[in-house]
């Protein structure tokens, strides 16, 4: 365990107020969460807003909704490589998972295989907005309308962002956001779900009619968990949890077992002035998304999003290392993300009979974040940029020059 100044890969930090307003919310339960839900029916201009106990809870409520409107279709359709929760909330919901390979110069779908991968059996397609860049939406939406196929955006990682003027999450049929630790704004745990269509929205509340909350033992225990989180994830502290193993910070796994309940009243209090949390913070990652972008001569003149993580496809394993071990060695926060695509999920991998996806393989091998976040010092910011230019003067084998991230479409960065 290193005893030093600790960035984490990613963080949305929250203050006292932010804690205190939890007692609160403890305190007034579903009011509070009804209260949050018209802040948040009023940011997004929908008519339908849903808080629930984390992005995979939405995502498996919206799918189970839009089963009983088609329930003749069973596919949902994603990128080979996201987040591992999302094929899990798709097995939650008792719908199958399909896959189509990423372009990985924006982590969205490969346009080259989308046409052939939408098909009779297809429910919805879940574009993801990995890292807050954009997925194309008009592509996307233009092609499922022909095919009368439902579009979820999952935008866990984009809340803020934004797609020709249009905010994420509101541009499909349906969106959901993340509230989780190291997303744009946080209660710990959480999901929104966002929608405009009365069809959806009525399957929802019926969906939602039975679900439950967590008790007040749970709710207590959850807090002492906040106030930990608020504390230990400060750069001072996160060497602590950084270095316990068994926490295993950062790990992904694949777990069909997650609580799918409203959001509690406690959380939806800490949530209270999530709205200038989230402007503040998104403000500070499009500053750091432009200096990193800067630094690895990535053109941003066409505008940068507030870059929740900033992508960086190192070329190789072994470049990828050296940068990793760089990093952990100055307290950097610079982190790999998913360890496979999809297909190769353990739990899973059965149900894709052998298919390969090279680009999101490439990505799960290559593919390492640099922190964006709030907490980010400006000493911090130097000592990245000294990092990316030892490296890159020193040019290991295969680490390339560009970000990964980076293509000409609205709101993405240009390589
Ligand atoms: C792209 C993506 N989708 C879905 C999720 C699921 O959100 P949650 O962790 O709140 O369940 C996450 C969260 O990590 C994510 O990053």
């Amino acid at each position: 365990m290193r005893v030093q100044r600790t960035v984490p890969p990613a963080a949305a930090p929250f203050g006292m107020k932010a804690v205190l307003h939890g007692i609160a919310g403890l305190v007034r339960g579903p009011r509070s969460r009804r209260r949050r839900e018209a802040e948040l029916r009023e940011y997004f201009g929908v008519r339908h807003v849903f808080l629930v106990s984390s992005g995979k809870a939405a995502l498996t409520l919206v799918l189970r909704a839009l089963k009983r409107i088609a329930p003749e279709k069973s596919e949902v359709l994603i990128p080979a490589y996201t987040c591992f929760s999302v094929p899990a909330a798709i097995a939650r919901a008792g719908l199958k998972v399909a896959l189509c390979d990423i372009d990985p110069s924006t982590f969205d779908f490969d346009y080259r295989h989308f046409g052939n991968a939408v098909n009779d059996a297809t429910l919805c397609v879940v574009p993801s907005h990995l890292f807050g860049i954009p997925s194309d939406m008009d592509r996307i939406n233009d092609l499922c309308r022909r095919k009368g196929v439902f579009v979820i955006e999952d935008a866990a990682q984009a809340m803020g962002g934004t797609y020709r003027g249009k905010k994420l999450g509101t541009i499909g049929d349906a969106g959901f956001f993340s509230l989780g630790r190291g997303k744009n704004v946080t209660c710990g745990s959480g999901g929104i779900l966002v929608t405009n269509s009365v069809r959806i929205a009525h399957a929802l509340y019926a969906e939602c009619a039975s679900l439950g909350e967590p008790g007040i033992r749970e709710e207590l225990g959850a807090y002492c968990m906040l106030l930990l989180l608020g504390l230990f994830l400060h750069p001072l502290l996160y060497w602590l949890p950084a270095g316990l193993p068994f926490l295993r910070l950062g790990e992904t796994r694949y777990s069909g077992e997650f609580p799918v309940q409203r959001l509690s009243g406690m959380r939806a209090g800490v949530l209270a002035g999530w709205e200038e949390r989230l402007e503040q913070g998104n403000a500070e990652r499009k500053g750091n998304t432009r200096l990193l972008s800067l630094y690895l001569q990535v053109d941003t003149s066409r505008g940068a999003p507030p870059l929740l993580r900033f992508p960086l496809l190192t070329g190789s394993d072994r470049a990828r290392e050296v940068l990793c071990v760089s990093s952990r060695e100055r307290g950097l926060g610079i982190s790999r993300m998913y360890p496979c695509p999809v297909n190769e999920i353990s739990e899973i991998r059965e149900q894709f009979s052998g298919r390969t996806f090279p680009s999101a393989k490439k990505a799960a091998e290559t593919l390492v974040t640099l922190p964006t976040h709030p907490l980010l010092s400006a000493r911090d910011r130097e000592a990245l940029r000294g990092l990316l230019e030892e490296l890159f003067s020193a040019r290991p084998p295969g680490l390339q020059e560009k970000c990964g991230a980076m293509k000409g479409k609205d709101g993405g960065l240009h390589a």
